[in-house]
């Protein structure tokens, strides 16, 4: 059994089928990417396994227990966090004030995987403790992000377009931080559209069209897929 199951999940949203029975394992220790073009139902799937959302029909697992429905803080704090596609965090509060909040509202019971008095430093944000969240730049909010989600003590993280916005040397920065993640155990399933970073960081991938999935598996293949080009470049059949 894998850390996360995901089986036959659909959601609908009136007539529009967002997911149309999808399903994904995944593990701890590994990086899973999931693309797909806008309105692929990317973040439907976040928002459904993070209890932000209700599935239409199927299930989800974690750590072997049924968690579809269960309220998000409750899921949170059983370790599965997410990020979201805008970066998140209180802006008018200090990036210390930003660790020390998502720290109290993280899991309990598991060990955090990056020490609290190590994330800013493990995110490249030492020495800005007592700078003001809304006033960094966008690439430092990015890091701050992430630094929150760990905070949370995850031992999965769901990171919906987490290089969103970021120029190539700053996706760069936030890819060498990511990889670094399943070295100490933790799962991560990374939306984005960027496909170097993707590629490179991934050890597989779950392409969605529609609501379904059209193809997995590890991305040098994944990305030569008839199916996944013709998605991606409409070339013909
Ligand atoms: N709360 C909602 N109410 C109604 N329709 C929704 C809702 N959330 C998503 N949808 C619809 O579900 C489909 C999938 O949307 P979703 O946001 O999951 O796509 P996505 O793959 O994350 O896209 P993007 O790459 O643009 O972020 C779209 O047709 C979208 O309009
Ligand atoms: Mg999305």
């Amino acid at each position: 059994m894998s850390a996360l199951e995901v089986s036959g999940l659909r959601k609908s949203f009136g007539g529009v089928v967002a997911l149309d029975g999808i399903d994904v394992a995944m593990d701890l220790g590994e990086i899973l990417g999931i693309v797909g073009p806008n309105g692929s139902g990317k973040t439907t799937l976040f928002n459904v396994i993070s209890g932000a959302l209700r599935p239409t029909a199927g299930r989800v697992t974690w750590l072997g227990k049924e968690i579809s429905g269960h309220p998000p803080h409750q899921i949170a704090r059983s370790g599965l966090v997410r990020t979201f596609q805008q970066a998140m965090s209180f802006q008018a509060l200090s990036v210390r004030e930003n660790v020390r909040i998502a720290s109290e509202h993280g899991g309990r019971g598991a060990p955090s995987a990056v020490p609290p008095e190590e994330l800013l430093s493990f995110v490249g944000l030492a020495g800005r403790e007592e700078e003001i969240a809304g006033s960094m730049p966008f690439g430092n909010l990015r890091r701050l992000g992430l630094a929150l989600a760990l905070a949370a003590r995850p031992r999965l993280l769901l990171l919906d377009e987490p290089a969103a916005g970021l120029n190539d040397g700053e996706t760069e920065d936030l890819a060498d931080i990511i990889v670094r993640l399943p070295r100490l155990g933790l799962g991560v399933c990374l939306i984005d559209h960027d496909m170097n970073l993707i590629a490179s960081i991934c050890s597989r991938l779950v392409v969605l069209d529609f609501g379904t999935k059209i193809a997995e598996g590890p991305p040098a293949g994944v990305l030569q897929d008839r199916k996944v080009m013709e998605v991606y470049l409409g070339t013909p059949a």
